[in-house]
């Protein structure tokens, strides 16, 4: 069974879809513990109601970033995990974390890398008048989104969009691609060939994709 381990830092929607595949016995693997950096983050709750172990990590406690980042992968070998999913960790991940999960950590972002990175990423599309955007699923490397890409989903911007409806658009595609690429790992069928991914005996559905027949 694949152990994960989960970093956030707020409201955990993408966590919270992780874990209802779990329970639906969809995306057979174990959340051994969810780590926050914000001991106010509603991914707490979602942990507490769900028996997961949770620790928060204050960063402030650490004299250097690396410091923190060797803590977060102390706590995460002590565990054993063999993937560590980013769900709405608003940090960037440095050498000591990356060096112990070389393409094992996963991140999803709200926007079809590699437009728009970093931070508003739904503001961003809505603000360059992009008809089309969407998320995206991939390996983190050391710099911001940029390791090689799992999946992706679109969704049409519309004229009247806002970040706020934008956003919601997308993130129901969201809980729906990463359950699916932890699934993907889970099941052995990811190789990462420089900065691509190949996904062994598998298509793409086409719901990943715009069409006008599907309501979003
Ligand atoms: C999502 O939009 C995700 O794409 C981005 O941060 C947000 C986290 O939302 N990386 P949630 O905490 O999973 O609800």
């Amino acid at each position: 069974m694949l152990k994960i381990g989960v970093l956030a830092s707020g409201r955990g929607s993408n966590f919270q879809a992780i874990i209802d595949e779990i329970e639906a016995e969809r995306l057979l693997a174990s959340i051994e513990i969810l780590i926050v950096d914000n001991p106010e983050a509603y991914a707490i709750e979602r942990a507490k109601k769900h028996g997961i172990t949770y620790l928060y990590i204050n960063p402030k406690n650490f004299s250097t970033k690396e410091a923190f980042y060797e803590k977060i992968r102390d706590e995460l070998l002590l565990r054993e995990v063999a993937l560590v999913i980013l769900a709405g960790f608003m940090r960037i991940v440095k050498k000591p974390l990356l060096d112990a999960f070389p393409n094992r950590i996963m991140n999803i972002h709200p926007a079809l890398l590699p437009s728009f990175p970093g931070l508003h990423g739904q503001k961003q599309a809505v603000d360059y008048g992009v008809r089309i955007s969407g998320c995206t699923v991939h390996f983190v490397d050391e710099s911001i989104d940029s390791g090689p890409v799992i999946i992706q989903a679109a969704v049409p911007v519309h004229p009247d969009d806002t970040e706020e409806t934008l956003s919601e658009r997308i993130l129901k595609l969201e809980h729906r691609i990463f359950p699916e690429a932890i699934r993907l790992y889970a099941e052995g069928r990811l190789k990462v060939e420089g900065r691509k991914v190949k996904i062994l005996n598998y298509k793409l559905p086409d719901t990943y994709f715009t069409n006008p027949e599907i309501k979003q």
